[in-house]
């Protein structure tokens, strides 16, 4: 397959030939990552990287870390597919992640993830705006040495991040859609990292007469990722009133099959398991419940 710098940002389309397309599991571009040394990269499937973000699926073998650590010029997100995974931060933070749990991570975290259990860890990552530039990564990368652990050597340099670090717990509420799980602007500046447990997203509903369940793990100025919960029945197939976005965004189909409906191109397609859609931005659409039990989409949108 390509290489992973290679078709940052221009997969599967360049930014100027967007359109709304469903991309197959069997089209994801793989990777390891990083590419120059197997002992200690994951296993990168690149979904679309474009101009505005990207969206990927990482695998990391039982036992095994990716080193070395990761940092981007954006603000990344997590979704765990296959868990319990340990994010480790350069600050000191460590999230232990179990499926269906999610991650909001500032741009210029430093990170690792760790797999300590007894299978395969998969995990859907959202960078927005950007997951690479010149600058960054730096030329310099710290060892894991240097980050912040239980009786690490260099823990007396780094800040203490207590006092940085939020309490998430308070009940969510409309409001909170752009600050979640808390402002961006701080975080940003001291890399203070927040697990989104499943009872801790942040729930809404698209909809009235068609309610559809939203739960967001992340919505600020750089982008929105959390589910979609469509349930089953009604008149005709369930479906969810149409919306559309105002910056571009992905689907990817957790439990499904969903056909997502174009409303007004009136073209559909069925997004499998493991499948994923570009949206465009402005793209109007509904998903569309054929089956008899609830589906599942993670949406990743830049701006709502
Ligand atoms: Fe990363």
């Amino acid at each position: 397959m390509a290489k992973l710098m290679e078709i940052m940002g221009h997969f599967p389309f360049e930014p100027d030939e967007k359109r709304p397309m469903l991309i197959r599991k069997e089209d994801y571009s793989t990777a390891l990552y990083p590419p120059n040394n197997a002992f200690t990269s994951d296993n990168t499937f690149t979904l679309i990287t474009t101009d505005t973000f990207m969206l990927g699926i990482y695998e990391l073998g039982p036992g095994g870390v990716f080193a070395p650590l990761d940092i981007h010029p954006g603000d990344e997100s997590y979704y765990i597919l296959d868990g319990p995974v340990l994010q480790r931060s350069g600050n000191g933070q460590f999230a232990y992640l179990e499926t269906g749990e999610g991650l909001w991570m500032p741009e210029g975290a430093w990170h690792c993830c760790h797999n300590f259990s007894d299978h395969k860890a998969r995990i859907l990552y959202f960078i927005t705006p950007k997951a690479w530039s010149e600058s960054i990564p730096p030329a310099v990368i710290p060892t894991e040495e240097e980050t912040k652990f239980y009786k690490g050597p260099n823990n007396a340099n780094l800040p203490d991040m207590r006092e940085h670090i939020q309490d998430i717990s308070r009940q969510g509420c409309t409001d909170d859609i752009g600050h979640f799980p808390v402002d961006p602007e701080g975080p940003r500046k001291t890399g203070a990292v927040y697990a989104v447990r499943d009872f801790e997203k942040l729930n809404n509903i698209h909809g009235t007469k068609h309610p559809m369940l939203m739960r967001f793990i992340t919505s600020n100025d750089y982008g929105h990722f959390g589910e979609f919960i469509l349930p089953a029945g009604g008149y005709g197939p369930r479906c969810s009133d149409p919306d559309s976005h105002k910056g571009d965004g992905a689907l990817y189909c957790v439990e499904g099959p969903v056909t997502v409906n174009l409303t007004k191109l009136q073209e559909s397609f069925v997004v499998e398991e493991g499948n994923c859609f570009f949206l465009p931005a402005g793209t109007e659409y509904q998903l569309v419940n054929f089956e008899g039990k609830p589906v599942k989409m993670i949406f990743a949108v830049t701006e709502l």
